[in-house]
């Protein structure tokens, strides 16, 4: 695992968006694993940059998303289907059949999260997979406890994460209490992962995911023994780490 340490939020999204630029540069139609929430933010706004000033090319690029809230459709403005069209689908070229992001209405979720692996392993699998943490160590929606390898699947989300997410809905009790979430094993299968993360209220678990054991009660230590794995902290993310890099 490489961890890198920016100054700012604005280095660490540079940063970020330039691996993303040139894994799709070296692979056209990379299969590309996306991630929501603020933290992403600024690496999609330079990726829409990169294709705007850049010609970077999202034509062939695959990509499926790591999670999404049970119950809320594409077009509610909470969903994590609106929040990627909105933050980086509509100012890219990418084919939207090219698209994947799990369906929170789909009627038969069993089938579903089946055929969401399915794609995946038929795309030939995530090259490169983008993630942010949870303040409790989460990646995707894979909350502590929840086994290591567990595939794409519905969790329950814990109430620190409700909390945190809260501050996109209008009140506490709109946020939806389940998800499906690529499972930890399936995040762990992509050939390469790219963890970000920035402020203070990350600094503990950024400590334990990095330096702490590999436990189902932090999902993302499971990265410490991935083969290809860059992290890009900011300077306070990353303020609580023993050792720095
Ligand atoms: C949600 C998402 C995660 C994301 C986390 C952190 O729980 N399911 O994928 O990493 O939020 O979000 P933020 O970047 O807004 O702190």
């Amino acid at each position: 695992m490489k961890t890198l340490i920016k100054k700012t939020y604005e280095d660490l999204s540079k940063e970020a968006a330039k691996i993303i630029k040139e894994a799709i540069q070296e692979k056209p139609n990379l299969v590309l694993g996306l991630a929501t929430g603020s933290t992403p933010i600024g690496t999609y706004k330079e990726l829409i940059r990169m294709h705007r000033e850049e010609n970077l090319d999202f034509s062939q690029v695959i990509s499926f998303n790591l999670d999404e809230y049970l119950g809320l459709s594409a077009d509610h403005h909470q969903s994590y289907n609106y929040f990627m069209y909105k933050n980086l689908f509509d100012y890219i070229n990418i084919n939207h059949k090219n698209i994947h992001i799990p369906d929170g209405m789909t009627e038969n979720v069993e089938e579903f999260l089946k055929e969401y692996e399915k794609k995946i392993r038929e795309a030939g699998g995530i090259d490169l997979q983008l993630l942010g943490i949870g303040s409790d160590g989460h990646i995707g929606f894979n909350e502590p406890g929840t086994p290591l390898n567990s595939r794409t699947q519905i969790v329950k989300l814990t109430e620190s994460t409700i909390k945190d997410n809260s501050r996109f809905f209008e009140k506490e009790e709109d946020v939806p209490r389940f998800a499906i979430t690529m499972g930890v094993q399936t995040i762990f299968e992509a050939k390469k992962t790219l963890l970000l993360a920035s402020s203070g209220n990350k600094a503990e678990a950024i400590v334990k995911f990095i330096e702490g054991p590999i436990t189902s009660q932090i999902t993302a230590s499971i990265l410490q023994k991935h083969p290809d794995t860059i992290v890009i902290l900011d300077e306070v993310a990353a303020s609580r780490l023993k050792r720095r890099y």
